[in-house]
């Protein structure tokens, strides 16, 4: 695997390759690589001629200085990881060759943003778009994996490249777990044995509320969630809700069709989210 540092490198690689009519699968990264990013890898490897994965700690999508100050990094462990998993290309850019001069390009992505993790984490989502949009922009894939685990992120960047015309495919990935059931995270690094145990609190208030879609009103699930996760002082519960899964707008009670559970708490110095989502066979 090679390790490409600067964002022209990069674009004349790809324009090689294009040119010389080979697929290009991409899977954007934060690093502190995981099995959650690691599936993701290996569906480009399967799916395309060329893997590309960057590394990029985005200063742009961080609302709380603290967590870009100790966002886990730990690109060694990262490159071995990759190269056992077939990836050609790692990009890993700095912040200034991504970020050489201050933008004041803005985007908006209307109510899509207004609610869970826009409502929460003001910029957030204006700085996924700005750093994702660079990144197909030097990376020019034909398709770029994602995550279920940001189920929003999907949606706002599905958003974007309908509305920026990116000529390539956007493919999600199910939510890959810890056995006890806490979604896996870079951020989970951070966490110790005991708030570990706590964070995975957060599925079982999922399958709680699993339970209970089509059975329940949505405001008594809400409070079921809230009640059971009181009993877990250790964790702040910042949101549940029950969203549709490709708008993330609030559901009409009762809830009918497929639904996204989406959740986000604090556990110690560290925000965490999860989802899942609920299709109609499993309604009652
Ligand atoms: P990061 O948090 O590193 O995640 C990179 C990709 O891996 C995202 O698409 C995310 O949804 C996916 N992912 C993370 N944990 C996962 C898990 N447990 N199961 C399945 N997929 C998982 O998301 C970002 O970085 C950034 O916002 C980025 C898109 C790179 C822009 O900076």
């Amino acid at each position: 695997m090679q390790v490409i540092k600067q964002g022209s490198a990069i674009r004349s690689i790809v324009q090689a390759l294009r040119c010389s009519g080979k697929s290009i699968g991409f899977v954007p990264t934060m690093g502190a690589l995981h099995e959650g990013h690691l599936q993701l890898i290996r569906a480009a490897a399967l799916q395309n001629d060329i893997t590309i994965c960057s590394v990029f700690v985005n200063p742009a999508q961080f609302n709380n200085p603290d967590d870009y100050k100790l966002y886990p990094r730990s690109l060694e462990q990262d490159i071995a990881a990759l190269e056992a998993v077939g990836c050609h290309y790692l990009f890993a850019p700095t912040a200034t060759d991504m970020y050489p001069e201050q933008t004041l390009l803005h985007f908006s992505f209307g109510v899509l943003e207004e609610v869970m993790e826009g409502a929460h984490r003001p910029g957030h989502f204006n700085g996924v778009a700005m750093v994702v949009s660079k990144l197909f922009h030097l990376v020019q894939p034909h398709k770029a994996y994602f995550g279920q685990k940001d189920l929003q992120q999907v949606a706002v960047v599905r958003q974007l490249v309908k509305a920026l015309s990116f000529d390539l495919e956007v493919v999600c990935y199910p939510t890959i777990r810890e056995e006890s059931g806490l979604a896996m995270s870079s951020r989970n690094k951070r966490l110790d044995v005991q708030q570990r145990e706590h964070a995975a609190q957060l599925h079982q208030a999922l399958l709680l509320a699993q339970k209970q879609i089509g059975v329940k009103s949505v405001a008594a699930i809400k409070t079921d969630v809230q009640t059971y996760l009181a009993g877990v002082p250790e964790l702040q519960l910042e949101y549940f809700e029950i969203a549709d899964p490709a708008t993330l707008q609030p559901v009409p009670d009762p809830a009918a069709a497929e639904v996204a559970l989406c959740i986000a708490a604090h556990v110690g110095p560290v925000r965490l989210i999860d989802n899942m989502i609920v299709k109609p066979q499993q309604l009652a």
